[in-house]
């Protein structure tokens, strides 16, 4: 790593990418990546490497995740620490390796899909665990902007993956799948009817309405690929919008019972505190977080 190199990107990122890593930053991380392409060793190898990069990419930027947003800050450290800053995150990534002695020959598999398509045969699995998006409206694809299209998309494919989003946030309007069975649960229609009395922001409405039907179809097809006896565990938040609360769990144990799920029961493992403004406009009322544990009959 010669930081003289550092001169110019050598591949064009888009704009966010450029504005987090202004200048020098941008052509660091540029170069380092072309090495680790290059670099004689296997694939699985040169991923340990990229994801290391991938991971330190925070401590430099500009934009940074806070919550579900991105927030502009000074980076703490200078671009002349890169190399050692790559070096320290190998070695913790080495040691958890070590510590976590993995067998030499694990039987898994890591598969990329939208959730509402799976890829798997039916009845394989005998549990499920997930953490779904909750729907508060933060956006991974703007949250991890900056990492996704250094490495992986560009701006039109990263738009794709907003839009197709499990409807989580305002932007996402996906394709999904026929839904001829679905029947909206009482509750739900009761906060959409209030919240489309009372939203400034005419989207929610219409994002509530939409995640709960997202969920509705993971459901199905968790249930499809799950074997009879199975647990289906999801964690999941509850929401407030204009001071109306969304209560997440009640509606997804009510979906999952609609297709057939036994929901055994929904644990309550957080509470967390509503913002500033919204505690100031409505006071202060904790939203739940639990997991909704099902069971496939
Ligand atoms: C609450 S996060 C959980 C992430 C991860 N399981 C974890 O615990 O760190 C929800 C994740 O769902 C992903 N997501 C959104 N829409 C999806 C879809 N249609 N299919 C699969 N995943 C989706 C988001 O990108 C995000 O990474």
């Amino acid at each position: 790593m010669d930081p003289d190199e550092w001169q110019e990107p050598v591949k064009t990122y888009p704009d966010l990418v450029q504005q987090a890593l202004p200048g020098r930053i941008l052509a660091a991380f540029d170069a380092i990546a072309r090495k680790i392409a290059h670099l004689s060793c296997s694939k699985k190898e040169r991923n340990f490497f990229r994801l290391a990069l991938l991971a330190i990419i925070p401590q430099f930027s500009h934009a940074v995740a806070t919550g579900g947003w991105l927030k502009w800050v000074e980076p703490k450290i200078d671009v002349e620490f890169l190399p050692e800053a790559f070096k320290g995150r190998l070695e913790i990534m080495l040691g958890d390796l070590l510590q976590v002695k993995l067998p030499r020959r694990a039987d898994w598999q890591a598969r990329q899909a939208d959730a509402r398509y799976l890829p798997d045969n039916d009845e394989t699995y005998s549990a499920v665990i997930t953490s779904p998006p909750y729907p508060n409206r933060h956006d991974y694809t703007r949250v991890f902007g900056v990492e996704l299209m250094f490495d992986f998309l560009n701006r039109e494919d990263t738009r794709k993956v907003r839009y197709q989003s499990i409807q989580s946030h305002p932007e996402a309007h996906p394709v999904r799948p026929e839904t001829k069975e679905y029947r909206r649960p009482e509750k739900l229609k009761e906060v959409i009817e209030e919240l489309n009395e009372v939203a400034k922001d005419i989207r929610i409405p219409t994002m509530i309405d939409g995640y709960f039907l997202d969920i509705y179809i993971c459901l199905w097809e968790m249930m499809r690929v799950c074997k009879s006896g199975a647990r289906i565990a999801l964690v999941v938040g509850n929401a407030q919008y204009y001071g109306l609360p969304v209560l997440v769990d009640e509606i997804i144990a009510e979906l999952g019972e609609q297709i057939g799920l036994a929901c055994d029961k929904i644990v309550a493992v957080r509470y967390r505190g509503n913002s500033a403004q919204q505690m100031g406009k409505y006071g202060r009322n904790p939203s739940r977080e639990s997991v909704v544990i099902f069971r496939k009959q």
